[in-house]
């Protein structure tokens, strides 16, 4: 694997930011969107302040927008959480840290993270294995910085209609629609300026993530056997998506934007 230009993708992702952040926002300022990640969360982590379960030291690695972060925090737990793009970052430290929450912003490469060995209980990640150019090689700095008996746990989706299926294909015609329309709205919008939509998630040099040609969530499971790990779980985020379906804003169902989250675990001996 070549080495990825991580400067291109903070751009990109700096770039992206601010519609990022309403994206996350209207989605999880929802109730019982909110309350199905909390529950999954739970399942995969533990809750400290609802089950007693010990808090763990947690690091969210591309934390974007914090939203994982700040979830986790409310949770009981302790939490560190990395990105490499600055522009992401201002919007997770904008948002209000819980009360009693424990949880800190840094700039982070999910590759060469700043932390020291086995500080960790938990290394999470949520819709960012499918950005990454060598998923095994973060894998093993993730496991660099987990103490025994820690556990990762990445959390993605197809997000991109890769397959050949007719149900694929549609999918793939909505959502292109989808992003020419936005296009056209943006373009308005910024009528004047050189601003762009960015409509794409092209990491420029890096050509497309791996993630955009996934057809199954065994093209994520088998970054784990090239990384020469063994999973101990995967799980489908069912609940996750029902809540979704059912209150993210009509023209994302549409476009075909919702992804079917999953869940894969591994855990250090
Ligand atoms: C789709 S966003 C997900 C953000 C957040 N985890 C969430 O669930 O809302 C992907 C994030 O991964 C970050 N990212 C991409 N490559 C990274 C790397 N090598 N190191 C750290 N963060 C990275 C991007 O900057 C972006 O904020």
């Amino acid at each position: 694997v070549s080495a990825p230009d991580l400067a291109a993708i903070a751009a990109r992702w700096t770039a992206n930011a601010d519609r990022y952040a309403s994206w996350g926002d209207i989605a999880h300022g929802h109730p019982r969107y909110r309350a199905a990640w909390i529950a999954a969360l739970a399942d995969l982590v533990g809750h400290p302040r609802r089950d007693g379960t010990p808090p763990a030291r947690i690091a969210d690695v591309g934390t974007g927008t914090g939203e994982v972060a700040l979830l986790l925090a409310d949770m009981g737990h302790h939490v560190q959480a990395f990105d490499i793009a600055t522009g992401m970052l201002e919007h997770a430290r904008a948002k209000p840290a819980p009360p009693g929450g424990s949880v800190a912003f840094a700039v982070g490469n999910a590759y060469e993270l700043p932390l020291p060995p086995a500080s960790v209980d938990v290394v999470i990640n949520r819709m960012v294995f499918w950005t990454l150019h060598d998923p095994p090689g973060a894998l093993h700095e993730w496991q660099r910085i987990l103490a025994p008996g820690g556990r990762i746990v990445v959390i993605d989706g197809l997000h991109f209609a890769a397959g050949r299926s007719p149900a694929q294909r549609i999918r793939r015609a909505r959502t292109r629609m989808f992003w020419a329309l936005e296009a056209r709205i943006a373009g308005r919008r910024h009528r004047g300026s050189t601003a762009t939509a960015g409509s794409r998630n092209d990491h420029t040099d890096n050509g497309p993530p791996p993630g955009t040609t996934w057809t199954g969530a065994e093209d994520a499971h088998r970054q784990f056997s090239d990384a020469g790990l063994r999973p101990t779980s995967f799980t489908w985020l069912d609940a996750v998506q029902r809540a979704q379906r059912a209150t993210a804003p009509l023209r994302w169902r549409l476009a075909g934007l919702l992804p079917r989250f999953f869940a894969i675990t591994w855990e250090a001996p």
